[in-house]
């Protein structure tokens, strides 16, 4: 008496098949293994499938019964297979008789038969599609979001009881159609709005640059001078999520255990804005779970480090790597796991401890000594992947009114989409997608300048002594600037604009 049920566990942000095999004996002293699942989760699990079959009048436990998660080499975790080890037993003992090789099967079980909704059901979902499984049974809870992977024909229950009747013909259902169309052209989704930002031409200018480009950015300014409030409208400024991006983003935060509103793609771009008291897991993930961190959240969007000489220096170290790579790898006992890591970082920081140096309505009462250890903080290979500085002074509040309203967010939009669609072009036949992301020979072969700008740039590089990293900033920046005036070549005004955003290290 044997059975199999189709299942699958969540790698990553990937769904991964699982087989759970079911078998069990008419001879021998009751007993009720598992083998393939993690050790903490296995006992977890045993109690809820006995109890949850049992409290259904389905008493089989006075057998010996083993179920087997393949491959059993690679220990499980994850309570959502209670759902198909209670089947594969059904099916086993002949209670269930349908051939169920036409259905993936996920869901964890109460001790009172309820299907709970589990995390990572778009990813595991996404598996069976690609495999052929067309039939996705889970908890009800799920189903929404299950039904947003094209072509599957989803069956949400509430009950275990449900499912059995389903599965023996007893209860008839039809699949859920999902009545959500995946509509991400649609615009208007961001609360904040440029059009709110008066006056603070640089920081906007710069803003506007930096999304063109996707170009790490800070923001240095005194408080209150609108930093915040910059950089939460950068989303609103960045073209609409492609249906790829927006489902690897839904896909991060259903692994997450983030999907609040279940069968909705997110669609909006994610700013996620860690507290600076923020731990190393927090920031690049990890954990029991080896679950995504926040710049794993951020893929696809923002990552804002408000305050950010406030973040521990170890945070700082460790986002190094994922800026680079544009991915992170988590390890943990037995597997690591990789996630996308695909953000652009904005950051917002006071010019001193005091916050007011450089201000002209309040005098800074920080000493030299001060000033210099706490930019010390923002060590020279985290700035080494920052493209673009902008100080940011504060306006008068009385005078703010009086100064009209910004340009909207919509209208920035176009140009930073137009931008977009020119370095889409350029790299076409490169493994990249931006300026921001040109390695050194890619800079060579794009970063044309006219023979004015040429000059320039060695006036600029030996007046100011310009390091070489600094230098192929200065280019890509001025690539960026070119790209969004419709120039090929980069002339003399985008290096000097590039260069003003990117003060010498010493000057910040
Ligand atoms: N240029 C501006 N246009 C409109 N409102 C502004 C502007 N600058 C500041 N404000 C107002 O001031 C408030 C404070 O700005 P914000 O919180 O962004 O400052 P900050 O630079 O982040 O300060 P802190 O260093 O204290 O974090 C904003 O919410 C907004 O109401
Ligand atoms: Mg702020
Ligand atoms: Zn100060």
């Amino acid at each position: 008496m044997f059975a199999k049920i189709n299942s699958s566990y969540l790698y990553g942000i990937s769904g991964v098949g699982v087989e759970v095999e079911c078998d069990v004996s008419s001879y021998g002293l009751p007993s009720f293994s598992i083998v393939g699942l993690g050790d903490n989760a296995i006992k977890e699990s045993k109690d809820r499938v006995k109890s949850a079959l049992k409290n259904l009048d389905h008493h089989y436990f006075n057998h010996p019964i083993t179920i087997n998660l393949a491959p059993a080499d690679m220990k499980k975790d994850g309570s959502h297979f209670d759902l198909p080890i209670a089947i594969s037993i059904l099916k086993a003992v002949g209670v269930i008789e349908k051939d169920t090789d036409e259905f993936l099967i996920i869901g964890e079980l109460s001790l009172d038969g309820k299907l709970r909704g589990v995390s990572g059901v778009l990813s595991m979902v996404e598996y069976a599609i690609i495999n052929g499984i067309k039939k996705i049974i889970l908890p009800f809870d799920n189903m929404a979001e299950a039904a947003l992977v094209p072509e599957a024909e989803v069956y949400g229950f509430h009950e275990l009881a449900d499912v059995i009747g389903f599965l023996r013909g007893d209860i008839e259902k039809s699949p859920y159609i999902s009545d959500k169309e995946a509509d991400i052209l649609n615009n208007d989704l961001y609360d904040a709005d440029f059009r709110d930002v008066r006056g603070q031409f640089q920081a906007r200018r710069a803003a506007e640059v930096s999304a063109c480009g996707m170009h790490n950015f800070i923001m240095i300014g005194s408080p209150g001078s609108g930093k915040t409030m910059i950089a939460r409208r950068i989303p609103s400024i960045l073209p609409p999520m492609t249906l790829q991006e927006s489902l690897e983003c839904t896909k991060i935060h259903s692994v997450a255990g983030l999907i609040k509103d279940s069968g909705s793609l997110i669609k909006k771009r994610p700013f996620i804005s860690p507290h600076h008291t923020s731990s190393n897991i927090a920031i690049i993930g990890g954990g029991s779970k080896a679950s995504p961190g926040n710049v794993s959240l951020a893929s696809g969007g923002i990552l804002f480090l408000d305050e950010m000489l406030e973040f521990s220096r170890s945070v700082l170290e460790v986002l190094r790597q994922p800026m680079e790579d544009r991915f992170v790898t988590i390890a943990r006992a037995g597997k690591t796991v990789t996630y996308p890591a695909k953000f652009m970082l904005i950051g917002a920081m006071n010019p001193c401890p005091c916050g007011y140096l450089g201000d002209n309505r309040k005098a800074c009462t920080c000493s030299q000594n001060m000033i210099e250890r706490y930019r010390a903080k923002l060590s020279g290979p985290m700035l080494d992947r920052i493209d673009l500085i902008s100080r940011v002074e504060a306006v008068d509040y009385k005078d703010l009114m009086d100064i009209k309203e910004g340009e909207p967010s919509e209208v920035i939009r176009q140009r930073v989409i137009e931008a977009h669609e020119i370095q889409a072009n350029r790299f076409k036949n490169e493994n990249i997608l931006y300026n921001s992301e040109m390695n050194e020979s890619m800079v060579r072969k794009y970063c044309h300048l006219d023979s004015d700008a040429e000059k320039t740039l060695e006036v600029i590089m030996n007046k100011y002594n310009i390091s070489a990293r600094s230098y192929s900033k200065i280019l890509k920046t001025s690539r960026t600037i070119a790209d969004m005036a419709h120039s090929n070549d980069i002339t003399k005004s985008h290096i000097l604009e590039a260069f003003q955003m990117k003060l010498p290290d010493s000057a910040i």
